[in-house]
């Protein structure tokens, strides 16, 4: 209450005062693009703005990156990101994510944690996903509104191709395409993504075909623990999540779900991430109305301020490293496995040889394999990253250069063609077919909050 008089007072000092502090306000578009170009513009030795496409009426996706080094990555920097308001209607992790831009630049180097954070990760935050979806959302909104969807009426968080469901596709949107683009672009280790319509932390999988995954009625990753970890993170470090019921019926132990156990989704962002993008990502359901109103603003951010940012810490639990020859020259494209985990899509390097593993700490046996060469295998002692703000770094070196008669390991998965825009000739492989945008019946049911 005394923070908000101080705001007003602020305001009424200055008609262009939101400028100067983040106000516990609900931004339009325009306002959140000025907000992160001065951002950008004050703090530009450890941010940087860049967009990743835009909307269907044009709006730029605008992404503000926070690191030591923002502006490219660097090897052994694992890569963060956030995105808010992928349905439009669905507003508080759109202003969240804003204050928490605001938190981070105003306490770099003032607070360890932040610092620390900021000095050992690249942090990437999409405030909005949806611009033109908010810009036809209005309060008051607790349910559902036709703002949920995209300026093409689909609902974004099932436009993204399906492991585990074959049917047929409508077209791929242009928010998709660039968060996929986005994906394939950077190495991203770690994501969430913010929704509302109750209070939840949910992981993968969103689906299942009733394969082996399926468990007991939760479809089940290789990753399962850790994917656990990270939700529990985030709900016992919320003020209420964990308490695990407060938006009427709906109850969830400890404040986190499988996705699939609690409804089946087909064509989700999270399970992209995971599968498809070697970056895991669980959906957050931060408010019990999806608009809530603005005056609600500044408990939002105090429920949420700690588990964001433990979160983001998590960005360094397990391995990291590169595959290197003898010579120490990276090798790219070198899958890394881990023992027991039987990712759907194959883990590999990325160009500089590198590879990022999220583990809990603990003994695990790594396998490596390059094509013409022996597989390695190490068994290697994971210690607690995010305590100490770094994974254990570990790289693998292939000694001999001789051939092998061994081939490299089957491939399981082919990942999405990004270079076209026609989303079914984008996937090579004829297995992995594609659904998107059920949107409009699923989401009318009323049970649809992700
Ligand atoms: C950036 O600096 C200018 C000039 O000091 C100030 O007016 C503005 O409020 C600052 N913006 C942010 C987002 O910090
Ligand atoms: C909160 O997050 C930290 C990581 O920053 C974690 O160590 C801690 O266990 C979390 N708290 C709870 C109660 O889970
Ligand atoms: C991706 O698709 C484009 C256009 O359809 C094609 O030219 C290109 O060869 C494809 N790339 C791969 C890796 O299949
Ligand atoms: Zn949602």
């Amino acid at each position: 209450m005394f923070l908000r008089t101080v705001l007003h007072c602020l305001w009424i000092g200055s008609m262009t005062s939101w400028v100067r502090g983040l106000d516990f306000n609900f931004h339009d578009s325009k306002q959140i693009e000025v907000y992160l170009q001065s951002v950008s513009k004050n703090y530009s030795t450890f941010t940087n703005l860049y967009s990743i496409g835009k909307s269907v009426q044009g709006r730029e996706l605008w992404v503000l990156v926070l690191g030591k080094y923002p502006m490219e990555h660097k090897v052994g920097i694992p890569e963060f990101k956030y995105v808010g308001n992928m349905h439009g209607d669905e507003v508080v992790g759109r202003e969240m994510l804003l204050h928490l831009i605001d938190y981070l630049v105003k306490n770099y180097g003032a607070d360890s944690t932040v610092t620390r954070l900021i000095d050992s990760s690249r942090l990437h935050v999409l405030p909005s996903m949806n611009p033109d979806g908010f810009e036809a959302s209005a309060p008051p909104d607790c349910v559902f509104s036709k703002g949920r969807y995209n300026r093409n009426n689909v609902d974004l968080n099932r436009n993204f191709p399906d492991t585990f469901s074959t049917a047929a596709s409508s077209s791929m949107q242009p928010e998709t395409q660039a968060v996929m683009s986005w994906i394939q672009s950077e190495s991203f280790v770690l994501s969430a993504n913010l929704h509302g319509g109750t209070v939840v932390a949910s992981y993968p999988y969103d689906n299942s075909n009733g394969g082996s995954e399926l468990v007991n009625g939760v479809s089940r990753s290789p990753d399962h623990d850790v994917f656990v970890h990270l939700a529990k993170t985030y709900s016992y470090n919320h003020t209420t999540m964990h308490t695990g019921s407060q938006c009427g019926s709906l109850t969830f132990p400890d404040g986190i779900t499988n996705g699939y156990q609690w409804y089946t989704l087909i064509g989700g962002m999270q399970d992209y991430n995971y599968i498809w993008g070697q970056c895991f990502e669980i959906t957050l359901e931060l408010s019990c109305c999806k608009y809530p109103p603005a005056d609600q603003l500044a408990d939002f951010w105090q429920q949420n301020r700690a588990a964001l940012l433990a979160y983001m810490q998590q960005v360094h639990l397990g391995v990291k490293g590169q595959v290197l020859d003898v010579d120490g020259n990276p090798i790219p494209s070198a899958v890394v496995e881990v023992q027991g985990r039987n990712n759907i899509c194959l883990y590999k390097t990325n160009k500089h040889g590198e590879y990022y593993r999220l583990l809990l700490p603990g003994t695990y046996t790594f396998v490596v394999t390059v094509p013409g060469r022996e597989p390695m295998k190490r068994t290697l002692q994971i210690p607690n990253g995010p305590a100490s703000f770094s994974a254990l770094k570990y790289d693998f070196v292939f000694q001999s250069n001789s051939p092998t008669s061994d081939s490299v390991a089957a491939e399981s998965c082919t990942t999405a063609n990004h270079s076209s825009n026609n989303a079914a000739a984008s996937l090579q492989a004829p297995h992995f077919a594609i659904l998107l945008a059920l949107a409009g019946a699923v989401a009318m049911s009323g049970l649809v909050h992700s």
